[in-house]
């Protein structure tokens, strides 16, 4: 386990259905070993997930960066992460990745009365 990241778990109850870690780093901070368990996935955990790990980072970093999948690149897009360069292998386990990134500074609703 890294020190210094948050780890971030879903749980039912009895299991654990989702993870996902951040890590900083200076000025900007990754995310990454996002999984959501085969069976629970497309019920909104890896979104609940992400906002935590992207709301997290807000407080401490400029810009949030993480190497997706290309089959959830879509996943991130949706958040607001935009690819940086172009796919290539990752370092540990050589399967194609996109990396990515955020401008970690949220977009909040915000309401004033007059
Ligand atoms: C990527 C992952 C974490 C998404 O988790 P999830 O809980 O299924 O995501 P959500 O239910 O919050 O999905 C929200 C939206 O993201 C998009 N999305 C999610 N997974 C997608 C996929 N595989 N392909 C395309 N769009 C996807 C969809 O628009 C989805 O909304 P919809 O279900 O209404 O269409 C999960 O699919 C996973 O663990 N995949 C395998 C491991 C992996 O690729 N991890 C990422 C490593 S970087």
């Amino acid at each position: 386990m890294e020190a210094g990241s948050l780890h971030l778990v879903a749980e039912t109850g009895r299991e654990v259905c989702g993870y996902g870690r951040l890590t900083p780093g200076g000025g900007s901070a990754q995310i990454s070993q996002m999984v959501v368990a085969a069976t629970w996935r497309r019920r909104g955990i890896g979104s609940a997930l992400l906002a935590v790990l992207t709301e997290t980072a807000a407080q401490q970093a400029d810009h949030l960066r993480l190497s997706a999948q290309l089959d959830a690149v879509p996943f991130y897009r949706r958040f607001g992460f935009v690819a940086v360069g172009e796919p290539h292998l990752s370092d540990r386990l050589r399967i194609p990745v996109q990396d990515m990134e955020l401008n970690a500074t949220p977009c909040r609703p915000t309401s004033a009365r007059t």
